[in-house]
């Protein structure tokens, strides 16, 4: 995407050094993020991060402590004094409690923000039974609401956010109230329906699976800041911050010492890597090696102990302890291994990354 050549107003969403206090409490601190016409960025988290107090500066349901930000290229937000109303900022929102009108039935719930712009009754109507057609609910645009099921309320709200084609959709964990099965296919279906229709979108989650199904980047937000902001890939095999590699499970962090003619050395893991010579400032570090760098070998030069071995079907999945504290990782194959037995693992070394101490 080449954001970088786009000038702020032709951004969907731009926002500079939003913050955001409680009380003593910072939530939010210094958030950059731009996204281009067209573009899903997933905002994607632990519990308490601050994802939902974001997305609701968006909405214009809160207030920001300080910073800007602009919607569409129009200013809705300079620091604590301006603040534009959500109906003012034409964006279309899906949250986790559906949030559609139990006293209207399911055609004018996704029609009402068209009636919101004062568009005429036939005209919102015919909209309103398109949206409902891409979400696959075109057969109950006369039912109300009490009597569909979650995963069609939440097409529902969906044919709502969409229906006036906004020029962002801000989405908050819509999917997590419905089990895995539905959620994935969910998922998948809301990605295809912003591309097909371009619209940007903000979607917020803290399921890996989800993010990286749906969006274009993928913003890993920790303790009020975005850590890292890059296409799901590209965090996968460059995550910048061992907090970003550690919090998407990436594979096994193990400390050791880099030494310019020896390599990276951890002696607890019975760990050496001659390869890593020169790669990165001498002295204390720590290595991740991802999942996707290892395999079972005979000549393999790192032991590993079997801790577990969990039979799903169609594969085993071992999970593997590299040193008597926290360092494991998890890796498939097509046999079993006995508990507590030792096994040799060949490691990919170009795909381990170096976090210096
Ligand atoms: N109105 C409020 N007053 C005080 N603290 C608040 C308020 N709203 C949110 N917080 C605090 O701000 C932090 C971030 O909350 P937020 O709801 O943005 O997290 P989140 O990333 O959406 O988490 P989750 O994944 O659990 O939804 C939390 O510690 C929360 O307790
Ligand atoms: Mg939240």
């Amino acid at each position: 995407m080449m954001t970088d050549v786009l000038t702020a107003g032709s951004f969907a969403m731009s926002a500079s050094r939003i913050a955001k206090s409680f009380g003593d409490t910072r939530v939010l601190r210094n958030i950059d993020l731009q996204l281009a016409p067209g573009e899903v960025v997933a905002l994607l988290g632990p519990s308490g991060c601050g994802k939902t107090t974001l997305l609701r500066i968006a909405a214009g349901l809160l207030s920001a402590s300080s910073g800007l930000m602009q919607i569409a290229g129009k200013r809705v937000v300079d620091g604590s004094a301006f603040n534009a109303p959500p109906e003012a900022r034409g964006i279309g929102m899906v949250f986790q409690d559906y949030a559609i009108w139990p006293h209207l039935s399911v055609l004018d719930n996704v029609a009402f923000p068209l009636r919101m712009r004062k568009q005429r009754r036939g005209e919102r109507d015919a909209r309103a039974r398109r949206a409902l057609d891409r979400v696959g609910l075109g057969h109950l645009t006369d039912r109300f609401p009490g009597t569909l099921s979650g995963g069609q309320q939440q097409r529902v709200a969906l044919a709502r956010a969409i229906v006036a084609e906004p020029p962002l959709v801000l989405f908050d964990e819509p999917l997590s109230n419905l089990d895995r099965e539905l959620r994935e296919g969910l998922a998948l279906e809301i990605g295809t329906l912003l591309r097909e229709l371009g619209l940007s979108a903000i979607y917020v989650t803290h399921d890996q699976a989800e993010a990286f199904t749906l969006a274009d980047r993928v913003a890993v937000m920790l303790d009020g800041e975005i850590a890292q902001i890059a296409a799901p890939e590209a965090l996968f095999s460059a995550p910048e911050h061992v907090e970003v590699a550690r919090f998407l499970n990436i594979g096994a962090l193990v400390d050791g010492k880099l030494c310019a003619s020896s390599g990276f050395t951890c002696t607890r893991a019975r760990l050496t890597l001659p390869s890593l010579a020169g790669m990165a400032p001498e002295g204390p570090a720590r290595i991740l090696i991802p999942r996707t760098a290892i395999r079972p070998d005979p000549q393999g030069a790192l032991m590993a102990q079997v801790l577990r071995c969990q039979f799903q079907g169609d594969r085993y999945l071992l999970h593997l302890g590299l040193d008597d504290e926290t360092a494991s990782l998890v890796c498939p194959t097509d046999r079993p291994a006995a508990v507590n037995s030792q096994i040799p693992l060949a490691i990919d070394t170009h795909r381990l990354r170096i976090f210096p101490h």
